[in-house]
Formats: C-alpha cells, structure tokens, sequence
C-alpha cells in the first residue's frame, strides 16, 4: 500500500519527522516534487539529519526514490549521498529518468528573477526550481535521462542555452559566465550522467514503484513544501512552481490515483504556522523585515504581539532549513487547514509542535475569516482576497510545560488536558482522526496513535 505525507500549510510543518517515524513499516520512500528547496530534518537518537532532495527515509536505509515530479540538482544530490555516507549510512537513491534537470542557469534566472519582481517575489530558495520547472512545462527542460545519452545532452543543450543567455543579457541586463557555457555544461552534466550510470542510480519510477507494490512492499510518498505554497491551491504568486497535494504524489510518481487513493493520504500540520517567504497571512504575530509586506518593525502598538512572535520562533527554532532565514510566525490558521484537508482528502493528521505553545496563558486559532461581511471557513481563491481577510479567532486555555519525553512514553492521555481539547478541535474541524502528536523534534518524541501501515 502507500501512505503519502501532505505538509498542510507553508512548508516545515515536519514531514521529514513524520517519514521517519512511519518510515519503519515502508520499503521504498518516494519523493513527488519539489527539488533542493526542500529542508527536510530527522532527529534520532540525538543525531539530526538535514535533508534537502534525498527522501527521509534514506535515514532508516529504506531505498529512495527521487519521482518524475521532481527537479534534481545532481551537484546537490550527490553531495548529500556523499555526507551520509561520511556519517555511516549506506543511502540507495535512485531518480526518475523523466525528472528534470536543474542546471546552474537555472539558479542564475531564478536569482535575477526575484530580485526583477520586487512586490511580485516569492522569496524563493534561489534553488532554480521555478526556472526549471518552467522549461519543463516549456519543453525546453532536460530530464535526467537525457544526462545519460551525450547526443542528445548536447542537443538540448544547443538549443536552449543561447536562449537563457539571451535572456539574462538581452533582457535582464546581466552579464553571463560558465552557466551559460555550453561547453562546460555539457561536460559537467555528461559526468553527472556517467556517476549516475556507474552507480546504477536511474529509474523508470512508476514501473519501479507498481512493481514493488504488486510484490507487497510498502511504499510511501513524501511530499515536500505545502499546500498553501502549491503552484495551484496556494497563494499565487508566492508560492513554489509544483503539486505537494496529493494530487501531484500521482502524477509524480508514475503510480495511479486508484493505487494511491487506496492509501492513506496524512496532512502535517504544525501547531502554529510558520512561513519562509512573502505574501498575506491573515494569523501572523508580528512581522518579519523583508518577508512580511509593508513591515515596518517599529511595533505599531503591537509590541505584545512582536514579543510573542520572538518567543515562538525561537522556542519553535523557526530559521530556514535552506537559508537561514527568520520564519514568519502566526496562530494555526483553520480555512488554510480545511482548504488543505480538501485539497488532498487527508485520512490522518499528524499534529506537531505543541510542546512549542506551552507556558502560554492562552493560545488563539483563526477559526474563520471575515471578508467584505461575511464569514469565510475556507480559503478565497485569489491572493489579493486572502490577504483582505481579518482572521476571527477562538482563544484556548494554554497548557503547561510538561516533561514531553514522559508524555510522550505514557501516551496521549499524558497529554495535558487544554492541549488534548485544541488537537482535538482540529480534528473535528477537519474530519480527520489524529495519528500523530509531535512533542519535541526526535522520532521518541512523538505520540502514535495510529500506524497507516497497520491494518493494510
Ligand atoms: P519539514 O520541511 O516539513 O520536514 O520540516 P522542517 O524539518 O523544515 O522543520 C521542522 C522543524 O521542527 C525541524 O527542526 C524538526 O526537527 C522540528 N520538529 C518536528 N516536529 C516537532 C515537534 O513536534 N516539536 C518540536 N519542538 N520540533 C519539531
Ligand atoms: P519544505 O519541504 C518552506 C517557499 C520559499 C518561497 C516559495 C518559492 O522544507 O517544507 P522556491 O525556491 O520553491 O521557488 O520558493 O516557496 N518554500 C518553502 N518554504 N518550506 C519549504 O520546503 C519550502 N520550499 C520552498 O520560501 O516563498
Ligand atoms: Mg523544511
């Protein structure tokens, strides 16, 4: 069977610890989409793990798929294979022969691009993602299966480097180096293709995954990014250029909606929300330079809410995994959470992070929104509706700091009571049962409720 892991708000919300935690009853893990934009962490036995492009998984050994919905930076991918295995671990990763390349202009654009769109930036990575993803959808990309056939690597690139390089030039302005040198691209990514061919790295992933599942494996699809950052149901234009619903864990797979429908479809949510990168968000508490839209930092009778904002972010450890940069903090956000819920028709929730909220004498929700007179449960479709919405909130009883690594021995009930009545909240909210309830970073410190590999 498949269970597919769904981050349900902006990224962060701790897919990597949920992989991990389920990981054990899987044989293969998959990612979809997304590429080294991703910051996945796994924390076991006082050892963290930061992944950006190998799947979690790789951490319990399990074999790793990188799908056909993702864009590979194989400088990326083969220095973490390298570092794991300076750390001891043996990762077998393997990568679609139809995902896409990223290659060193499409970094270039990517950075040239943000800063061209002032108001319009997303914040991004600089990864290249969107860039790639674009050639991709233009048919201009080049997919990893063409690394390995030095004709064709040459003829792709023949054809659409002059084009990037007129358009950094011509319309951007900038100057152009190795990037944009067909020659060294081609022998760069010619190497590439034969450490990839050597190491017998290359896939056809959707007969690789059916095949593996028709022999009773486990797969699971790790999602990466979140809903409210998908290219289709998030917040246009700040979002990332793929599909982390489930919808886009078929497609970038190679598996059937019918074969991962039957699965189980967990959304991660995090207690509280975090962001990395621009646009509205309704619940935010205080703001952050340069992220949040016209921030101006001096407080504006709202120190109490800058005041919380710190304590969270550095409670919660809120810095990009890939940059370093101070997340955005904000109350849980519930019409981005049914939204999400729809979106991927979650079966599960693994809920993360309280252990973060407590000491707090109250924590708020947005459980509605108010626009133009109206409540609104769910998200509005375009951005600039979202971001005229004022979040209505419902206040909760805070709950204490506990001893999380006893509660998370003794099970859910150990759970303080004003804790269990806000997860519990969320899940009706929802319509989805808890599985999961995460109290501190490490695969120990999580409360399982519920195993999606059990019962198959
Ligand atoms: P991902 O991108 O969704 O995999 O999440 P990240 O790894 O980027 O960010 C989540 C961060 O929170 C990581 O540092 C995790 O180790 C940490 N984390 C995950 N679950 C919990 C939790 O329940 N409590 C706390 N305090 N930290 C958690
Ligand atoms: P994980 O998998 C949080 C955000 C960037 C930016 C927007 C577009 O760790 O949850 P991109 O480089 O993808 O073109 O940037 O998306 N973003 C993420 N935010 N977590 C992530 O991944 C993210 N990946 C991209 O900050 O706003
Ligand atoms: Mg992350």
């Amino acid at each position: 069977m498949t269970v597919t892991i769904v981050g349900s708000q902006l990224g962060d919300e701790g897919k990597g610890g949920v992989v991990d935690l389920y990981g054990d009853a899987a044989d293969v893990v998959a990612r979809y989409q997304g590429g080294d934009n991703a910051g996945h962490t796994v924390v076991y036995d006082g050892d963290k793990y930061k992944l950006s492009l190998v799947p979690s998984g790789a951490v319990r050994g399990k074999v790793g798929i990188l799908g056909n919905g993702c864009v590979v930076n194989p400088e990326t991918l083969f220095e973490e294979i390298d570092t794991l295995r300076e750390r001891g671990l043996d990762p077998d990763i393997r990568v679609a022969e139809r995902a896409h390349t990223i290659l060193p202009y499409h970094r270039v654009l990517d950075g040239i691009e943000e800063d061209e769109k002032e108001d319009l930036a997303a914040g991004t990575t600089k990864r290249g993602i969107g860039p790639t993803y674009e050639d991709k959808m233009g048919r201009r990309g080049i997919r990893i299966g063409d690394l390995l056939d030095p004709e064709v690597l040459r003829e792709r690139l023949e054809y659409v480097v002059p084009q990037k390089k007129a358009l950094a030039e011509d319309v951007f302005g900038k100057e152009t180096g190795e990037a944009f040198d067909i020659e060294h691209l081609y022998e760069t990514y010619k190497d590439y293709g034969e450490r990839l061919a050597e190491e017998g790295m290359t896939v056809d992933a959707g007969t690789y995954l059916q095949d593996r599942i028709d022999e009773g494996d486990n797969v699971m699809l790790e999602g990466a990014q979140g809903t409210s950052i998908d290219i289709d149901h998030g917040i246009y234009p700040y979002v990332t250029s793929s599909n982390p619903t489930a919808g886009g864990a078929c497609v970038g797979s190679g598996l059937g909606p019918t074969v991962v429908g039957q699965g189980e479809v967990i959304g991660v949510v995090k207690a509280y929300l975090s962001r990395v990168g621009t646009g509205p968000l309704p619940t935010e508490l205080g703001g952050v330079e340069g992220q949040t839209p016209e921030y101006t930092g001096d407080g504006a009778g709202d120190e109490d809410e800058e005041e919380l904002a710190t304590y969270i972010r550095d409670e919660g450890g809120e810095y990009g995994t890939v940059t370093g940069r101070p997340r955005r903090v904000g109350w849980l956000d519930m019409p981005m959470l049914r939204h999400a819920a729809r979106a991927s028709g979650f079966t599960g929730l693994a809920i993360n992070h309280i252990d973060v909220l407590a000491g707090l004498d109250e924590v708020e929700v947005g459980h509605a929104y108010e626009f133009e007179g109206e409540e609104l449960l769910t998200m509005p479709p375009t951005t600039e509706k979202w971001g005229r919405c004022e979040a209505t909130f419902r206040s909760f009883d805070g709950w204490p700091e506990v001893d999380w690594a006893d509660v998370a021995e003794d099970g859910y009930e150990a759970i303080p009571e004003n804790a269990r009545t806000y997860l519990e909240y969320v899940a009706d909210e929802l319509g989805a049962p808890i599985y999961a309830v995460g109290v501190g970073p490490g695969r120990e410190e999580t409360i399982v409720l519920e195993n999606p590999y059990d019962g198959e």
